[in-house]
């Protein structure tokens, strides 16, 4: 994988697809980095070139610093973006990089050539949850990435999940560092309430999510492409958090077919 040097921080990216010239940028979830696109990558890199950063502290990336904030990310990505010359993009992101893709729209809207939310939301943190990252945090640094992944592969996964995505799942995670996955989890900590964004949304919308999706509920998915104006919703069975793993083939074609229709 290409590593730049950008904004104070070594990131690793995936760069596919690059004799095109229509860019769609892929974020990915936490704890994992984007080694979760590849089937997502395979399916389009025929017609797109395809931008998917580690962010700092996940998969190959440099961990760096207490916190990875959505704003911090979003340096990252756009210093990576400038890099690479990429002015303008569909972005597609799951859960933790759906909260960056909302910071991203909050810094560049025009950037924007289509936005895809998956299975994520558009709400803060409770003072609960910010309390459950911290603890997260701490116990992350102190057993490692063996208890992250058994600790979240429960939570990304629907009830019954494919043996071979478990593993999938817990390969991406050891990948990643017990810095990084503290500093992430610090970092979503400190995201701000997403929910007026929503309406300042101008660019066509989808919105996808697993029907057993139990970390960013369907619920959540329909408030966010109730307010988004004119956002189209796909839900998709047996699948849970990580949709686009466990409903790969449902994921691809309702990507696709949205990407195909975005206006130049
Ligand atoms: C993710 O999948 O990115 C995270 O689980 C989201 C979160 O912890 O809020």
């Amino acid at each position: 994988m290409p590593i730049a040097n950008v904004n104070g921080t070594e990131l690793n990216y995936r760069d596919a697809g690059t004799g095109n010239k229509d860019v769609l940028l892929l974020l990915h979830a936490f704890p994992l980095n984007s080694g979760m696109w590849q089937r997502q990558i395979a399916a389009l890199e025929g017609r797109w070139r395809i931008v998917a950063p580690d962010y700092r502290g996940l998969g190959q990336s440099t961990p760096r610093g207490e916190a990875s904030t959505m704003q911090v990310l979003a340096e990252d990505v756009r210093a990576l973006l400038a890099h690479l010359r990429v002015e303008r993009a569909a972005v597609a992101g799951l859960s933790m990089g759906g909260y960056l893709s909302f910071e991203l729209y909050r810094q560049i809207p025009g950037f924007f050539r289509g936005l895809a939310l998956c299975d994520t939301k558009a709400a803060a943190d409770t003072d609960e949850g910010k309390a459950g990252r911290e603890k997260f945090a701490k116990t992350a640094l102190e057993k490692g990435l063996g208890w992250v992944a058994d600790e979240m592969v429960p939570k990304l996964l629907r009830p019954d999940p494919d043996p071979a995505v478990v593993k999938e799942v817990r390969d991406l995670i050891r990948r990643g560092t017990p810095a990084g996955v503290a500093a992430a989890q610090r970092g979503m900590a400190q995201r701000p309430d997403s929910t007026p964004t929503l309406a300042k949304i101008t660019c066509p919308t989808l919105v996808i999510v697993g029907e057993e999706d139990s970390l960013t509920p369907p619920a959540e998915s329909e408030k966010m492409a109730k307010a988004v104006k004119g956002a189209k919703l796909v839900k998709l069975k047996k699948a849970g958090h990580l949709a686009n793993l466990e409903a790969t083939e449902g994921f691809n074609r309702a990507l696709q077919t949205f990407l195909d229709g975005l206006p130049a």
